[in-house]
């Protein structure tokens, strides 16, 4: 892990006034630094999936994460057809060791996991009293095709006005992860036909950015060959202005209708990788993206159809 102080000359160069909208790059994270950030995390899927989420050891000895100086990969077993009182299919799922209040994250990803059954998902959440400090789903998705969103759960009295400026549409507008089965507050990407999937892949995938203020949450996707993604965001600068993103794919404002300060708190960066589960796996969910048998059958006899169910990832870099 490269972890670069944030330079206080350069910060002091670009002064108070534009606050909130400058930041500088705390904690480059690339390659082989993922090992270093990075918990594996060997626990039982609460999503109930299809999964058994291995330790670091295995991990690297199955080959489920291998990393180069400016890559790492995460990915599930494509190889082990699965008996039925087997535990899961062998995934990955690691969870960072700092802790984020304000700041930016930008994600710099190559490929994503797909094929029926899979549920990827790269979010940020305290996990030990979730939903008190909040979830920020920044990439999400099911069975290669829906719903493709950025989704906010929290605690009671969280909800979204449904007139932000983004490009992405809100399917679901009441963030409190105790309403409607914990639907959140979700925006659907629907711009971009490229920002998730098989599409994501073929086109070399691209970057994910958030943005968490006190004033907002926001997120922004440019594919690979974008002719608009920031140069900032292409070059991973040591200073960016979101400010000059334009306009963000989902955008989850403070209001009388959520306070964001009391519903996010300290939050980990999570990334994992199931199967079927809750979401992936709900009968009418999987049946209604195409994909054959059910979920768990189809997972547990065809491990060649998870051949690119992995995440690519050459960075993370974090700005505060
Ligand atoms: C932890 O990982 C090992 C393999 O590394 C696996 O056998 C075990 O089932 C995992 N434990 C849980 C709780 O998933
Ligand atoms: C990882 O899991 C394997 C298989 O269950 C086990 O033999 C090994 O001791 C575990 N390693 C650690 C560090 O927990
Ligand atoms: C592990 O995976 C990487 C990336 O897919 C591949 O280049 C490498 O050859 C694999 N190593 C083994 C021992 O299979
Ligand atoms: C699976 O486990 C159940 C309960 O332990 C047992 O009754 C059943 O025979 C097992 N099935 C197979 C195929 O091993
Ligand atoms: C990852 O796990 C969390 C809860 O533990 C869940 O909310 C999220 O949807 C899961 N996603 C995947 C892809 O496993
Ligand atoms: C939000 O507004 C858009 C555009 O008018 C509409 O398509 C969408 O259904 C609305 N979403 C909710 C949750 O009301
Ligand atoms: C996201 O999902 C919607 C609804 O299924 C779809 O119309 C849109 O094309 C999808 N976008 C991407 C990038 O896959
Ligand atoms: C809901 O949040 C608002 C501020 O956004 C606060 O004024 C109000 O008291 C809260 N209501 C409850 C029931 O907590
Ligand atoms: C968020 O909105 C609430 C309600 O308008 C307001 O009381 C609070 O001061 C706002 N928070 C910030 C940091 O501006
Ligand atoms: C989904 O498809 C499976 C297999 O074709 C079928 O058994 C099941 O009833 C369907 N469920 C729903 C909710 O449509």
């Amino acid at each position: 892990m490269k972890t670069i102080s944030s330079g206080l000359a350069l910060a002091s160069l670009v002064g108070t006034s534009l606050a909130g909208a400058i930041y500088t790059l705390d904690e480059c994270v690339r390659g082989e630094g993922f090992y270093d950030s990075f918990n594996f995390e060997n626990i039982t899927d609460p999503t109930h999936g299809r999964v058994t989420y291995v330790n670091r050891t295995t991990a690297e000895c199955l080959n489920l994460t291998y990393a180069t100086s400016d890559t790492f990969i995460l990915r599930a077993d494509d190889t082990t057809v699965l008996k039925v009182n087997d535990s899961g299919r062998n995934s990955v799922r690691i969870r960072s060791n700092q802790w984020y209040y304000e700041h930016v994250v930008v994600f710099d990803i190559q490929h994503m996991p797909e094929g029926c059954g899979t549920w990827p998902a790269i979010w940020e959440t305290k996990e030990s009293d979730w939903p008190a400090s909040g979830e920020i789903d920044i990439l999400e998705g099911a069975n290669n095709v829906v719903p493709n969103q950025s989704t906010l759960h929290t605690s009671h009295n969280c909800s979204m006005p449904n007139n932000t400026l983004q490009s992405g549409s809100f399917i679901t507008t009441n963030c409190d992860a105790s309403v409607a089965y914990n639907a959140g507050c979700g925006v659907q990407l629907t711009e971009d036909k490229n920002s998730f999937g098989p599409n994501f892949n073929k086109n070399g995938g691209g970057w994910y950015a958030m943005e968490r203020t006190l004033h907002y949450i926001r997120v922004w996707f440019w594919e690979r060959d974008d002719p608009f993604v920031p140069y900032e965001i292409r070059s991973g600068a040591w200073i960016v202005n979101t400010d000059t993103w334009g306009i963000p794919a989902a955008n989850f404002p403070n209001s009388t209708e959520c306070d964001i300060q009391s519903h996010f708190g300290a939050n980990n960066i999570i990334i994992n990788l199931t199967f079927c589960g809750d979401w992936a796996g709900n009968a009418a969910n999987y049946n209604a993206s195409g994909c054959p048998l059910d979920c768990v059958t189809y997972v547990n006899d065809n491990p060649s159809a998870f051949t690119n169910a992995y995440f690519q990832i050459s960075s993370m870099n974090i700005y505060k």
